[in-house]
């Protein structure tokens, strides 16, 4: 396993959809190694996921792991390893909620979007077996964010209000006790 450069807005790798992959392509042992190496880069990196785009890679693969006490995400819910391969989403009703979200590919930048709270994915495992599976809360929105990426699309994008746009620094300074606490209350309401 090694390491991959992420890479950064602006890249246009970041802007383009990822493509399906067959059963055959997954299995194969490029693929395989694709997928080591971005869990890897993700934990190297503390982040709750990671898609194929952001190590340059235009297949619709992405892996997701929150560990409790995330340095990055302290407050979300902790998420075992997922790799998901051509995952699709539906949500489960219209309610939608407000969540702080960043990016390893866009550094030192946050800001709030809306993502759906409850969610249907279904995807294939590493070894391509289907899943269907509902989630909720944070989890549903760090799906919501990966599945974007494999459509080219940043949390930047799905900002409404610039003015939520804040560093890293100024977060933890002037949001996050805010946002800690209303994310608190919506994983005790719906959970994850
Ligand atoms: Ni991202």
């Amino acid at each position: 396993m090694s390491r991959r450069e992420i890479v950064e807005i602006g890249h246009p790798v970041l802007r383009e959809r990822a493509r399906e992959v067959t059963r055959g392509q997954l299995l194969s042992e490029e693929v395989q190694t694709l997928i080591d190496d971005m869990i890897e880069t993700m934990r190297a990196a503390n982040g709750a996921g990671l898609a194929a785009n952001q190590v340059a890679e235009t297949v619709r693969i992405a892996v997701v792991e929150v560990r409790e006490g995330n340095p990055r995400y302290p407050y979300k819910p902790p998420i075992p390893l997922t790799v998901i391969v051509n995952p699709v989403i539906e949500p489960l009703d219209d309610e939608l909620a407000q969540i702080n979200e960043g990016c390893l590919s866009v550094p030192n930048l946050r800001g709030e979007v809306l993502r759906h709270v409850s969610i249907r994915l279904r995807y294939l495992d590493r070894e391509g077996a289907e899943h269907e599976e509902v989630k909720r809360g944070l989890t549903a929105g760090t799906f919501q964010h990966e599945l974007d990426h494999l459509d080219g699309t940043l949390f930047v994008d799905r900002v409404t209000d610039p003015r939520t746009l804040t560093t890293w620094d100024q977060f933890e300074r002037y949001r996050r006790d805010e946002f800690v606490e209303r994310a608190r209350r919506l994983v005790e309401r719906v959970g994850s």
